[in-house]
């Protein structure tokens, strides 16, 4: 034997070794993505356990227990189940209402950025790790139900939970629901739906009654709930308002009808925490389980024996309980010593949302980035030396917190000079002003579309003092920016950051990052220009505090959705009426240009897949992301129909100079409007227009395609 020969065979057997070891690790790398059982399979399971149940416990088992728990049955080895907040991480409780839950909590939890950021990021792949993230750490605190996503619709800037939602469009809350729900759940964590169904104020919430047609029900509050069904999502959270003079958890038509029959949910559906009042209509509506604990339910076994329950009801209600819990295994899953919870990664995922979710609305002149100079920065505002967050279920406290001031000062160095409340002269002689304004978005209570005073006076002692101001909003929902807009040179929407967030705000200033974010949302330049705008009952205003005994005497009122389904852009357009910021807008250090709309078939046929492609081109100096939007507008329709409705977007990261085509798909659905009287969607034939474009107001690119 050669030895050239000799030495390829050494070298060939070093490879493969090295391939297989590699092989090895990666595979054992590899993430198990958690499977429920079937429906069929779960549900036998659940009959024979059933089989095992008195009628006693069957009726302890469709109330929660302890507040946060399904109750056990350890001589059917049912162990306990733990549910917990929220949405934009895990909310750690050592205690409620005199509940010692210590045992459930973990040492820590990542605060992420809050919802509506993540859908500012418009980024599908994102929402999935951020959500798998959250579900891992739910695993990890023996945690068997997330109490999230909440996906309600953003009507109106002043409700005090948009930040934990989606923003205000069906189908960009869909896309991102759909992957949330697949992310919590491949970890073999529930998702959990909420709230159904058009819970869109905090104001008095539960004595709100949502006065909505049934087009409007199904074109613009129910698409999100049905992508998360279709995603598999295992459980949902009923809310606290009526529909249509109903209360929503206890409602036949809410829940049999539309959720079970129409939108063809199958598995868990939860009451929120008190918001049902009659039990025999709860039992009567498809509802399987009151939380925190029976009040409502109270009187079973009255009910029982006064025949205004049968004994299958409940049979129905615990076999649901059962059918989803034996699903998920969460008699067997719930290890905590199993389980090791990568945080670096969780923080990882947390700083890119925020990187992705901070949108830039305004930058004259190039003001940003700053540039590597000399130049002084002022920094000042509310929310410099604390975290602003979200308030409510959702909280999350967090961990390894890194403040504005922390990250700008470890970004610029000594330019950074921070003042709480600056002198006139400190505003005039700093060479750029970073001001921040904010609220505390919290659940319970609507807060003033316009910033509390002392921030409105501050940011408007700066930009009228310093031409150089540039404007850090923190906040979870819209604010009204309508006196400084124009003077502002900069404007940056950073929502709520989460814990490291402003570390990404930094970078974004800097340049290190080129701000990709867009608006989920509109922002009026009033707020009587919102399409949700006159909701609140005559005479009242918005109160500070929430509370129960004031809430409980409240008499219910009624809010109109006049708008129909003009919601969000949808109504803006309508009405034309000029947004300052409008729906899907949102700058970057670099621009793009869209050419090449071509369509596989101008003339289409119901069903057909329509092919759209297009061009983007990064023809700026820097590497950016653009999210290009596609909108159609139905324009031959024997009903009315919104000139834009948006049906399709893409991400893409693109280097300077580089260009790239996006192949968006249409079909039938897409064009269709609910039909009330066939209980059905329907597509009309008739003339379409497909638009292309950075943002609802900036179409680029346009066709007409004809329905045959
Ligand atoms: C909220 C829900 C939450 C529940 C449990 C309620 O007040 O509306 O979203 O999941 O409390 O914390």
């Amino acid at each position: 034997m050669n030895k050239s020969f000799i030495f390829f065979i050494s070298v060939s057997i070093a490879i493969f070794i090295l391939i297989s070891q590699l092989h090895a690790q990666l595979g054992t790398m590899k993430k198990e993505i958690f499977k429920p059982l079937s429906y069929d399979l779960a549900d036998k399971k659940a009959d024979s356990v059933l089989s095992l149940m008195t009628q006693d416990e069957m009726i302890s088992l469709v109330s929660g227990d302890r507040s946060f728990f399904i109750r056990p049955f350890m001589r059917l080895n049912l162990p306990e189940v733990y549910m917990s907040d929220a949405t934009q991480g895990v909310h750690i409780r050592d205690k409620f209402r005199d509940v010692d839950l210590s045992k459930y909590q973990l040492e820590k939890s990542t605060a992420f950025p809050c919802p509506i950021s993540l859908a500012a990021t418009w980024n599908s792949n994102l929402a999935f790790r951020y959500a798998e993230a959250v579900g891992e750490e739910c695993r990890a605190g023996n945690i068997g139900i997330l109490l999230g996503p909440g996906m309600n619709q953003y009507r109106q800037s002043q409700c005090g939970r948009n930040f934990e939602y989606f923003g205000e469009d069906p189908f960009l809350r869909s896309v991102i629901v759909a992957e949330y729900v697949k992310g919590v759940q491949s970890t073999g964590t529930i998702a959990t739906l909420k709230h159904f169904v058009a819970n869109n104020t905090e104001h008095f919430r539960r004595r709100s009654n949502s006065i909505i047609d049934e087009r409007t029900l199904h074109e613009i509050y129910l698409p999100p709930f049905k992508a998360g069904i279709d995603a598999g999502a295992m459980a949902v959270m009923t809310s606290y308002n009526q529909l249509n003079g109903e209360w929503c958890g206890q409602s036949n038509y809410v829940i049999n009808t539309v959720l079970r029959k129409q939108l063809g949910f199958r598995w868990l559906v939860m009451t929120d925490w008190w918001s049902v009042y009659d039990g025999e209509k709860l039992v009567k509506s498809g509802q399987d389980l009151e939380m925190p604990f029976a009040v409502a339910l109270e009187n079973v076994t009255q009910l029982l024996i006064d025949g205004k329950m049968k004994k299958e009801d409940v049979h129905r209600m615990a076999k649901s309980v059962l059918r989803t819990y034996l699903a998920m295994h969460l008699d067997e899953q719930r290890k905590k010593s199993d389980e090791t919870i990568d945080y670096q990664k969780h923080e990882l995922v947390a700083l890119q949302t925020a990187r992705e979710g901070i949108v830039l609305l305004k930058n004259d002149h190039g003001l940003l980035p700053l540039s590597e100079n000399k130049s002084s920065i002022l920094l000042t505002g509310e929310y410099v030396t604390k975290l602003a967050k979200g308030g409510g279920a959702a909280e999350v406290k967090g961990f390894n917190i890194r403040s504005m001031l922390d990250e700008l000062t470890s970004e610029f160095g000594k330019r950074i000079q921070y003042e709480k409340n600056p002198s006139l002269e400190q505003i005039k002689s700093a060479d750029i002003i970073l001001c921040n304004v904010g609220t505390d978005d919290v659940e319970g209570r609507d807060r003033p579309f316009a910033l509390p005073d002392s921030q409105e006076n501050k940011v408007l002692e700066c930009v009228n003092n310093n031409p150089n101001t540039i404007v850090i909003v923190t906040s979870g929902s819209g604010v009204r920016m309508t006196n400084w807009n124009d003077k502002a040179k900069a404007i940056i929407y950073a929502w709520y950051v989460g814990q490291n967030g402003n570390k990404a705000l930094a970078e974004i200033l800097s340049g290190k990052t080129n701000p990709s974010g867009k608006l989920p949302i509109t922002i009026e330049k009033e707020f009587k220009d919102s399409p949700g705008y006159g909701y609140l009952p005559e005479g009242e205003s918005l109160y500070t505090r929430w509370n129960f005994m004031k809430e409980k005497e409240h008499p219910v009122f009624d809010i109109h959705y006049t708008e129909g389904i003009f919601s969000g852009y949808r109504w803006y357009e309508k009405k034309n009426i000029e947004p300052l910021y409008p729906f899907g807008f949102g700058l970057s250090y670099t621009t793009f240009e869209y050419s090449d709309l071509t369509v596989s078939k101008e003339l289409f046929a119901e069903n057909d897949i329509l092919n759209i492609s297009f061009k983007v081109k990064n023809v700026g100096k820097m590497n950016g992301a653009e999210t290009a939007q596609l909108y159609i507008q139905d324009i031959e329709s024997s009903v009315p129909r919104p000139v834009k409705e948006l049906k399709g977007f893409k991400k893409v990261e693109l280097e300077s100079g580089q260009s790239t085509t996006v192949i968006l798909e249409l079909s039938k659905k897409d064009f269709s409007f609910w039909n009330p009287e066939t209980k059905d969607w329907f597509a009309e034939k008739g003339a379409f227009v497909l638009q292309v474009g950075s943002s609802s107001r900036d179409i680029k690119l346009q066709q007409q395609v004809v329905l045959q």
